[in-house]
């Protein structure tokens, strides 16, 4: 398993770039089920969970091609024949998006065969408002074995209002709708700029959906879609990620390939944290850390409000603030797994249920402390930018999830971060004769 050495205390200068969002292209690439055409899209991340979503189309029939190289990052998924409407668990149990197959697979086979994702490290997630909002839909749902089983000769459209809001429900749905019998609105949506980015690919295709980014979906089905070609927005998460980084690292950072419209509830939070954020380009931030930063307290909500993907790097930033932060998490049961690793490094942050209340300033020093889940690894890397000595960040498989090689960007606004892989025991014992 690779680990990470960080060597903590180099100031961060200079470009970093935002790669294309994980959670934008996830649900972008389910939708090419939806078609028999080739769906072509461009600024994909280099991230472990697309090879995941590759492997999962590509065991259904889909043929997936995969590039990358220095100018782009594309593929071209065409879905010309389905020959099994499965997500095994093998799969959806490293990732739990791959369950955004179930909505486009039951629309298009009519019937899909998901399994079910069970527990995860940040907390229960359940699935069943994707499942409640595809029985209002006209699907028979059946759960067996750890699968649940949808069925539906041709879905028709119907009123769906979302008990609570749901990111991949929402997508799930609206996929699901686009090919179904007559219109479909569904209230309560989430508003996240991912989803306006796929009913964007979905209009592309030949769908008929209004108000995507609002609480109200409006989506007329069609008999079919095409396929078309979309260039997917950028990740606000690794941007916010890369702006905390220079915000901590007391440097002068230029954050490009962003956009800054999906940053307002952060760039709120930092201006009260002391933190200079300027936009300097429709896609490209400064942020320049002058003087000591302030406390600043956070409650995550759904989009437009502050992200939960983003408390636990925010949570880095608060142990180095003058003050008492008091950090809220409402998305999520359990997303506090960084603190108790930050507390390993000096931080002083204790948690009451949902709320974290962070003491700072205190001096981070390095330790050897385990990621335990995507954005939490992220903040331990930026804790440890700042922290005394060398820290060993272990399990960064975590991390390989949703950012792209972030110890070689990092490492080209002068970080010292490196990779380590264990070495195998075969190679090992080459290596020894
Ligand atoms: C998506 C994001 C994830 C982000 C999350 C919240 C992707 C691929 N992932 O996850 O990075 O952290 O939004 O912004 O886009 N819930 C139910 N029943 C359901 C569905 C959800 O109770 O059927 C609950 C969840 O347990 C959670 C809350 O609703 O407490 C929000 O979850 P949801 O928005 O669905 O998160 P994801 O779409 O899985």
């Amino acid at each position: 398993m690779d680990k990470f050495v960080i060597r903590g205390g180099n100031p961060l200068v200079g470009t970093i770039r935002v790669s294309g969002a994980k959670n934008a292209a996830l649900p972008a690439m389910a939708a090419a089920l939806l078609t028999d055409e080739p769906v072509a899209l461009e600024n994909i991340p280099d991230v472990r969970d697309i090879q995941t979503e590759r492997k999962l189309l590509e065991s259904m029939g889909a043929e997936v091609e995969l590039g990358y190289g220095r100018a782009h990052h594309r593929t071209t998924i065409c879905a010309r024949s389905l020959g099994r409407p499965e997500a095994a668990y093998e799969l959806v149990k490293t990732m739990r998006a791959s369950t955004l197959v179930l909505g486009p697979l039951v629309a298009r086979c009519g019937i899909a065969r998901v399994s079910l994702p069970g527990g995860c490290a940040i907390g229960a997630r359940p699935i069943d408002l994707h499942i409640k909002g595809l029985e209002r839909l006209g699907a028979t749902i059946t759960t067996e074995h750890g699968y649940v089983e949808a069925r539906a000769e041709r879905l028709k459209g119907n009123q769906v209002m979302f008990e609570k809001i749901t990111v991949t429900g929402t997508e799930d749905l609206m996929m699901a709708a686009a090919l179904a019998d007559g219109e479909t609105v569904m209230e309560n949506c989430a508003r996240e700029p991912e989803v306006a980015d796929l009913a964007a690919l979905l209009n592309k295709m030949g769908a008929d959906i209004e108000g995507a980014g609002t609480s109200t979906i409006r989506i007329r089905g069609v008999e079919k879609l095409r396929g078309a070609r979309h260039r997917i927005i950028p990740d606000r998460v690794e941007a916010a990620t890369f702006i905390l980084a220079g915000a901590l690292g007391g440097g002068d950072l230029l954050v490009s390939g962003c956009d800054p419209h999906h940053l307002t509830a952060l760039f709120q939070k930092l201006e009260e944290a002391g933190v200079r954020v300027r936009v300097m380009a429709p896609d490209t931030v400064r942020v320049m850390a002058e003087g000591e930063l302030r406390s600043t307290d956070i409650s995550t909500e759904e989009y437009p409000g502050f992200p939960t993907d983003v408390q636990a790097q925010f949570m880095a930033l608060a142990t180095q603030a003058e003050g008492s932060s008091v950090i809220t998490e409402n998305i999520f049961e359990n997303r506090f797994m960084h603190a108790q690793e930050l507390v390993r490094m000096g931080a002083n942050i204790k948690i009451e249920g949902r709320r974290a209340i962070v003491r700072g300033k205190t001096p981070l020093s390095a330790a050897a402390v385990l990621a335990s889940d995507l954005r939490a690894s992220a903040s331990l890397v930026l804790a440890a930018l700042v922290a005394d000595g060398e820290t060993i960040i272990d399990r960064v498989y975590h991390i390989d999830r949703g950012y792209e090689r972030i110890e070689e960007k990092l490492r080209g606004v002068g970080a010292q971060i490196k990779r380590i892989g264990e070495i195998l025991p075969r190679r090992a014992s080459m290596l020894a004769g």
